[in-house]
């Protein structure tokens, strides 16, 4: 069993993840010690950059009384193309699962092929399927549901509006993206969600369509890690794309303005947006401690399903 997409999770398991992250975040914070992942180790094989993924799994597994090994490009073989089939069955050897972050979707699909452990998607190209179970956590707390909810998805359809996209499908929200011309999600991606989706998923390049009314405004960065190279290209497309205090304005009172950081400000989002009273990205990035508890749980032990 692995968890590389959202789309591959049934709506009953999204939510068995989200309550028992749920009971984990307050038992951890009733200081309940909970082990029982020891003598399991878990490796992070990343080929991009990480603060939040990283520690967040380093430390849910050291919570779980588990070991966790982080390998990075610059001072492993993997950087130094070694074939991926190769390194998932050596990694299968020596530890229980592993986290993946890397480039096109194919890789980790490929890892996975060839691993006889779980393999978890810490985010590719086309994913970040953890952040947005985070995401979900942190609406379910502040919310107490997903279903019915507006959610706006405001700049790039990137690999975070594509999970997006797949939990809209599995959750019962609607979801309008707002992305500029040339930069959205594949429109087949959009149809193909559309026919599987109790509530509405919209593709518009209106910020104002997307925001009004909305419960939930979110965004992320305009260039993705592997795209540095279109940073100043991309600055003049995005430039209407922003979280700012009129955006917050077209939408509920109540919005919950989110972020997976790491954030540009004044970009994507302006400061004073980031740091206000609707902003909830910092239980995002705490949220995404509990969830990949449940999340390691789930993989590394035995269970029915
Ligand atoms: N949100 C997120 O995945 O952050 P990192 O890139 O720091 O892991
Ligand atoms: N879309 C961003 C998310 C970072 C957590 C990226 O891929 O770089």
């Amino acid at each position: 069993m692995n968890l590389l997409t959202i789309s591959e999770l049934d709506k009953e398991q999204i939510t068995t993840l989200l309550e028992r992250a749920a009971l984990l975040k307050e038992r951890h914070k009733s200081g309940i010690p909970y082990h029982p992942l020891r003598g399991k180790t878990l490796a992070l094989v990343f080929s991009k950059a990480s603060t939040r993924t990283r520690v967040s799994f380093e430390t849910a597994m050291f919570h779980l009384g588990g070991n966790a090994i982080f390998i990075s490009h610059r001072d492993s073989q993997v950087g130094r193309g070694e074939p991926i089939k190769d390194t998932a069955r050596v990694m299968s050897r020596y530890v229980d699962a592993v986290v993946i972050r890397t480039f096109g979707h194919e890789i980790i699909e490929e890892y996975a092929s060839y691993s006889d452990v779980p393999v978890i998607n810490g985010l590719t190209d086309m994913h970040h399927p953890c952040q947005v179970l985070a995401d979900l956590l942190t609406i379910k707390e502040n919310r107490g549901t997903l279903k019915g909810l507006k959610i706006a998805w405001i700049g790039d359809g990137n690999n975070m509006a594509n999970s997006w996209v797949e939990a809209a499908v599995k959750c019962g929200f609607d979801l309008t993206l707002a992305s500029p011309p040339g930069y959205e999600l594949d429109e087949a991606i959009i149809s193909r969600a559309r026919a599987d989706a109790d509530g509405e998923i919209l593709q518009t390049s209106s910020v104002a369509k997307a925001a009004e009314g909305a419960d939930v405004l979110n965004t992320d960065v305009w260039a993705s890690m592997g795209q540095e190279e279109e940073q100043r290209e991309r600055i003049k497309s995005f430039k209407d794309y922003q979280i700012n205090n009129k955006t917050v304005a077209l939408a509920n009172k109540n919005v919950m303005v989110m972020h997976c950081l790491p954030a540009h400000r004044g970009e994507e989002i302006t400061e004073d947006v980031l740091e206000g009273s609707r902003s909830v990205v910092f239980d995002q990035a705490e949220n995404r401690l509990h969830i990949q508890k449940a999340i390691l749980e789930w993989l590394m032990l035995p269970h029915d399903a």
